[in-house]
């Protein structure tokens, strides 16, 4: 089993992403093992009296060589929006790394990566960590509408972008299973990952299955341990029930009872 920490994180920056999205970048104070596009980290919120839980965030980043690790907080309940709010040089302490990480493609494999909502992190970290050529990658990226996309610029070089939203102020307008690449050019792809709604991402298993192609998803089931003990993240599974902060949160589809 890969060994786990417990730390107190610095804030070095929290950058709002859009109305409701931060993106927190904090500094480690050991040097940080290797992390997977996929896993997560069990975050404490603190300065909440009700909130005794900690709450899991996939990983969006890893600098090595500053030593920083950064995730995306898309304010969902209280826990989400008191993390939101931290600023530089408060601490945050972490339980990392969490979970098994993606299956990563090999070379020369054509990869579809579909994100939405705060799925579009592990997702990003992937595009950019698995080192494909920028042709070989596209990722597909789903919101409600304008406003609820993050500026991805930066993520240019690691794949082809294409945007939905739900009412077409950007981009396609239809849910990510409608766009033309998943519709008419699926087949072309050897891989799909996907993390996001879970409507969304039953949808795209759906697809995956018609065609038989590869695909990994990662579940985002209510969890408080983080780590195999308390069993309140337990899925269903073709293997039996299963913790997903353990044996996840990624899954191939094929596992899944969907
Ligand atoms: C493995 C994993 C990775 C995650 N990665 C990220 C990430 O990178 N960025 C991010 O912003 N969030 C991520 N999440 C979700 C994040 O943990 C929740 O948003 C957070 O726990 C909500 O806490 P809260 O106190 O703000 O909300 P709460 O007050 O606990 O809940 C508020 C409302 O949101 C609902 N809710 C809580 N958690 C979820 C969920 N996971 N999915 C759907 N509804 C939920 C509750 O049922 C409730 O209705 C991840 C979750 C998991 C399991
Ligand atoms: S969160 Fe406790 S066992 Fe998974």
């Amino acid at each position: 089993m890969e060994k786990r920490f417990v730390d107190d994180f610095l804030v070095i920056d929290n950058i709002q992403l859009n109305e409701n999205s931060f993106l927190v970048r904090m500094f480690a104070p050991k040097p940080l093992p290797e992390i997977k596009a996929g896993q997560f980290v069990n975050a404490e919120i603190k300065d909440c009296r009700e909130i005794f839980l900690r709450r899991p965030f996939s990983v969006f980043d890893i600098d090595y060589s500053n030593n920083y690790l950064s995730i995306i907080v898309k304010i969902l309940g209280r826990g989400s929006n008191q993390l939101a709010r931290v600023i530089k040089g408060d601490t945050i302490s972490l339980i990392y790394p969490l979970g098994r990480s993606f299956t990563y493609p090999s070379e020369h494999e054509k990869i579809l990566f579909i994100g939405g909502g705060s799925g579009v992190a592990p997702m990003l970290f992937l595009a950019k960590d698995c080192g494909l050529p920028r042709d070989n990658v596209d990722l597909i990226i789903g919101a409600r509408t304008f406003e609820d996309h993050i500026n991805v610029n930066d993520y240019n070089g690691y794949g082809k972008f294409h945007f939905t939203t739900d009412d077409g102020t950007y981009g396609f307008e239809g849910l990510v299973t409608e766009h033309p690449l998943m519709k008419k050019n699926l087949s072309s792809f050897d891989k799909i990952y996907a993390c996001g709604p879970l409507s969304m991402m039953k949808a795209v298993a759906a697809e995956a299955v018609k065609k038989d192609i590869f695909c990994e998803v990662s579940l985002e089931n209510s969890m408080a341990c983080g780590f195999g003990v308390c069993l309140c993240c337990i899925e269903p599974t073709k293997r039996g029930n299963l913790c997903v902060c353990t044996e996840g949160p990624v899954f191939n589809i094929k596992d899944l009872k969907w």
